[in-house]
C-alpha cells in the first residue's frame, strides 16, 4: 500500500520554448501521437497507485481542466455514431482518478507552483510530476520512487536522478552526495542550473519527486533564485542539508516535451514502440533517412 496518495502536476508555466504553438494551447496538452502529454503523466501516476491528482494551471490554460472533465455532447455523438471504442477512450480519461484543479495566479516558478497545492495536499507526503516530462517504461517510474520512499521515514524526500553531459548542467537542478548503493544517493547539496564549470556533479534532477509535507513551510520561506523564479530545488537543498533527500536512478527513458526537439524525440520513441504504428513509422523513418540521411 502506498502511503502517498496525491500527485501534484504543475502545468501553469508559460511554455515560451514552444511558442507560437503555446500562445493558445497549453504545452501540456500538445499531442504526443494521439494523446496529450499530460495524459501519459496521469496514466503513470494511476499505474503507480496514486488516487488523486492536483493539477496546477493558470490563466489561459482552462483547456487542461476541460480535458479531464466529462463532455456530454461529444459522448452522445460518439454513442449515436457507434464509435464505441473511441467513446471508451474518452470516458477513461475522466474516470480513472480524481483530478482537482488549482490556479497559480502568477507564474513565479516551479517552487511557487508546488506551494499552491498546500491546502489540497494536507499533511501527507505527496508526489510531484512535472507536466511536460514523460518517462516511457513498462512499470511506472514514479512507482520506483514511491518504493524507495517506502523504505525511509516519511519526513524524507526522494528525487529522480539522471546523468547528463557536463555542458547540459545549466538546464537542470544538479545534486552532489554519496552513493549508498548502485541506485541511491544520499544528497548533500543541490544547485539549480549551475554553469558547467561550477556544477558539483552530472547528476540532474528530473521531473519526479516524492516530498514530505513540511516542504510547504520551506517553500514559503524560499526567495526567488535562478531566473528570478522560486525554485523547488532551493527548497529541497534545505532538506538535503538536514540529511533528508535521497536521489535515485529510475527505470525508463525520460523525455522533456517542453521544447521542439524533445517533443519530436518523445514522439519517435512512442511511435517506434506502438504496435499499431511501428511498422509504418519505420518506413517513414527509412524514407526520411534515405532523402536527408546525414543531414548534409
Ligand atoms: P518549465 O520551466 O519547463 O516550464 O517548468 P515553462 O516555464 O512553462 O517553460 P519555458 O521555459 O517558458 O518554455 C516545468 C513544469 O513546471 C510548470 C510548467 O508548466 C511545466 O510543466 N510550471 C513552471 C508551473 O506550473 N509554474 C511556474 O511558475 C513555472
Amino acid at each position: 500500500m502506498n502511503r502517498v496518495r496525491t500527485a501534484v502536476l504543475p502545468a501553469a508555466g508559460l511554455g515560451t520554448r514552444f511558442l507560437p504553438a503555446t500562445k493558445s494551447v497549453p504545452k501540456e496538452l500538445l499531442p504526443l501521437l494521439d494523446r496529450p502529454v499530460i495524459d501519459y503523466i496521469v496514466a503513470e501516476a494511476v499505474e503507480a497507485g496514486i488516487e488523486r491528482i492536483v493539477l496546477i494551471t493558470s490563466r489561459g490554460k482552462d483547456a487542461l481542466a476541460d480535458f479531464f472533465d466529462r463532455s456530454p455532447s461529444l459522448e452522445a455523438h460518439l454513442r449515436s455514431a457507434g464509435k464505441l471504442a473511441l467513446l471508451e477512450r474518452v470516458l477513461e480519461v475522466c474516470s480513472r482518478t480524481e483530478v482537482v484543479t488549482i490556479r497559480q495566479q502568477q507564474t513565479l516558478g516551479l517552487g511557487h507552483a508546488v506551494g499552491c497545492a498546500q491546502a489540497a495536499v494536507g499533511g501527507e507526503p505527496f508526489a510531484v510530476m512535472l507536466g511536460d516530462e514523460v518517462i516511457f517504461n513498462e512499470s511506472p517510474a514514479l512507482g520506483h520512487l514511491l518504493a524507495v520512499h517506502q523504505t525511509m521515514p516519511p519526513s524524507h524526500a526522494v528525487v529522480a536522478l539522471m546523468e547528463v553531459a557536463q555542458e547540459q548542467t545549466g538546464r537542470y537542478g544538479i545534486c552532489a552526495g554519496e552513493w549508498l548503493d548502485e541506485t541511491r544517493m544520499q544528497v548533500a547539496a543541490m544547485v539549480e542550473k549551475p554553469r558547467p564549470e561550477e556544477a558539483p556533479s552530472r547528476q540532474a534532477i528530473v521531473g519526479r519527486y516524492v516530498l514530505p509535507p513540511d516542504i510547504f513551510d520551506v517553500l514559503a520561506q524560499t526567495p526567488p533564485g535562478a531566473g528570478g523564479e522560486i525554485q523547488l530545488t532551493d527548497a529541497l537543498a534545505v532538506l538535503a542539508g538536514q540529511g533528508r533527500v535521497i536521489g535515485t536512478r529510475f527505470p525508463g527513458i525520460r523525455h522533456d516535451t517542453g521544447h521542439v526537439l524533445g517533443m519530436l524525440r518523445a514522439a519517435m520513441f512512442a511511435a517506434a514502440t506502438r504496435p499499431d504504428l511501428q511498422n509504418e513509422f519505420a518506413a517513414v523513418l527509412a524514407e526520411v533517412t534515405a532523402l536527408y540521411g546525414s543531414g548534409d
